[in-house]
């Protein structure tokens, strides 16, 4: 059943398949908002280099959990990051920060409080919440289900061409590289979830735009109700 805000979408999928910008896209659509947990896992990751907590450090990291305040801002008012009140937005896309926030998203502790948050900003519905855990543990309730898969090569492409837009020095192979490792290491982790959920939309993005991307999504949105 939707809340009284409207549905809970959850977008999951491997990195690099367009989650973001799927996730934003559909969020605009339906005039929902946006819950991007990886930003909330990268400002963590941020916070915790910057004052040099190890994620091994189970008790300095839990202390800093207990001082951050990380906002995301709406939509229609850029989609900022903030970090106890301090525009982030940039520092937490580093390649360094990619390299390491999985380090961090590993760690029992940041899942827990960082879970708790994410379904608290959920529980009204009319949220498109996109991340590796959201069908399964986050929102295993969610109205829509979405997984977005992509072939390697076009995901390495793709977060290339938005590196190199954005002004980062860094090669194709190096992404490649990164993105390989990560895949890895998300096949690994143990997100807490009992299994894969059945109501789960399988979404291949190879050689479509994102504008067909979001389009498919809105319309099975649309179906159940939003
Ligand atoms: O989606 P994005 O690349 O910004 O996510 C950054 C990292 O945060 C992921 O590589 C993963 O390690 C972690 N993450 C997570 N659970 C989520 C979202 C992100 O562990 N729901």
């Amino acid at each position: 059943m939707p809340g009284p805000g409207g549905l809970v979408i959850a977008i999951d999928g491997v990195i690099g398949a367009g989650k973001s910008t799927a996730a934003r896209g559909v969020a605009i659509a339906l005039h929902y908002r946006h819950l991007d947990t990886g930003a909330m896992y990268r400002a963590v990751a941020l916070a915790a280099t910057a004052a040099d907590v190890a994620p091994s450090d189970h008790e300095k990291l839990s202390s800093l959990l207990g001082e951050l305040q990380i906002e995301l801002t709406p939509l229609d008012k850029g989609r900022r990051v903030l970090l106890n009140g301090e525009d982030v937005s940039a520092d937490i896309r580093r390649p360094e920060i990619t390299r390491c926030v999985g380090s961090y998203a590993d760690r029992p502790v940041v899942r827990q409080q960082l879970v708790e948050v994410q379904r608290s900003m959920g529980a009204e519905g009319g949220i498109v919440a996109e991340g590796r855990d959201m069908s399964t543990v986050v929102f295993p309730g969610a109205d829509l289900k979405i997984r977005m898969l992509a072939e390697l090569e076009e995901r390495a492409r793709r977060r290339h061409e938005e590196f190199v837009a954005g002004g980062v020095d860094i090669t194709l192979d190096q992404v490649r590289t990164d993105i390989r490792t990560r895949d890895r290491e998300d096949e690994e982790r143990d997100y807490g979830a009992d299994g894969l959920p059945l109501d789960v939309v399988e979404v291949r993005t190879d050689g479509l735009s994102i504008e067909t991307v979001i389009e498919q999504i809105v319309e099975l949105a649309r179906l159940r109700g939003a």
